[in-house]
């Protein structure tokens, strides 16, 4: 099986505290090819991020299998690497510092040869080329914009090639204008290095412009409620948006989050906050 394909079968995540039990995911399958790029979307809490944690190994499933490149996953490796909202960088260390970390920590040190220290520092600069990020490499973290810094995550995520990417609403806390610029840079980046993308995204117009398909989870127990492919051409233009195709994809997925959550309108919804908020 080719090294970036994921294979979920039947998969369950009970998370026990105390008395209380939450089925975060119940009986997930599904299958990812290698360079394939796939959305999640769903209501709060219908287990986007404990599904993304347990393919990265973070989670223990408690039941089911997850096998990636055809190999049972046991725990994280350097074969996937996770992107989150918050950009984590160490503000101590310069945009170089940042994205060459990960891979001094991953490499043994008595194992590194010159020829390993020249290739990595090579592919830290192919990465702040690709990224846009050469004119700040200098620059510490708290002197860049969001994008910059998200920039800055991605690229160090990339920096050990890894051939998937677990991305949890990694451009959440961006504006719009900067989100529709990650939106092709990301696309770009994951042809150029053929990689697996898995991208969490409360953002359903997100989740279209992205995915090759959209998979859209359930709450109350978490779980796989359908799927959608996304009828657009493979290379994507924002131009898209408007499609016909991409309106109506957007409002089926919509409508479909809205009966799942147990709302009809946003209204409702609104009307059960104030509700609560009163009591
Ligand atoms: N470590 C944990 N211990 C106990 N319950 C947990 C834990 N992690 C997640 N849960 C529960 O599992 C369910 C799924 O959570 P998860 O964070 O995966 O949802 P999500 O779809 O990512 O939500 P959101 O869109 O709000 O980020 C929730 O009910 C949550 O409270
Ligand atoms: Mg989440």
């Amino acid at each position: 099986m080719p090294p970036g394909a994921i294979v979920c079968r039947s998969l369950w995540k009970i998370f026990e505290a105390g008395p209380s039990r939450v089925t975060a995911l119940k009986d997930v399958t599904l299958n990812i090819a290698d360079g394939e790029f796939v959305t999640l979307v769903g209501a709060s809490g219908c287990g986007k991020s404990t599904l993304l944690r347990t393919l990265a190994g973070l989670e223990e499933p408690s039941a089911g299998e997850l096998e990636v490149g055809g190999i049972p996953v046991t725990g994280p490796g350097v074969d996937r690497a996770m992107v989150f909202q918050n950009y984590s960088l160490y503000p101590w260390l310069t945009v170089t510092g940042n994205i060459k970390f990960t891979r001094q920590l991953t490499a043994h040190t008595r194992d590194r040869t010159s020829a390993d220290v020249e290739r990595a520092a090579g592919r830290a600069d192919a990465l702040l080329e690709l990224m846009g990020l050469k004119a700040v490499a200098g620059a510490y973290p708290n002197q860049l914009s969001g994008g910059m810094q998200q920039r800055v995550a991605i690229a160090r995520a990339l920096m050990s090639r890894p051939r998937i990417l677990l991305m949890d609403e990694p451009f959440g806390a961006l504006d719009a204008q900067t989100r529709e610029v990650m939106h092709d840079l990301i696309l770009h980046v994951s042809e150029l290095e053929q990689s697996t993308v898995v991208f969490v995204t409360h953002d359903v117009e997100e989740a279209i412009y992205l995915g090759r398909r959209v998979v859209l989870m359930a709450p109350r127990p978490g779980r796989i409620d359908s799927v959608y492919e996304v009828p657009l051409p493979a290379r994507r233009e924002q131009a898209m948006k408007l499609s016909s195709g991409f309106v109506r994809l957007k409002a089926a997925i919509l409508k479909r989050i809205r009966e799942t959550s147990g709302l009809k309108t946003d209204l409702e919804l609104l009307q059960k906050l104030s509700q609560r908020a009163a009591s």
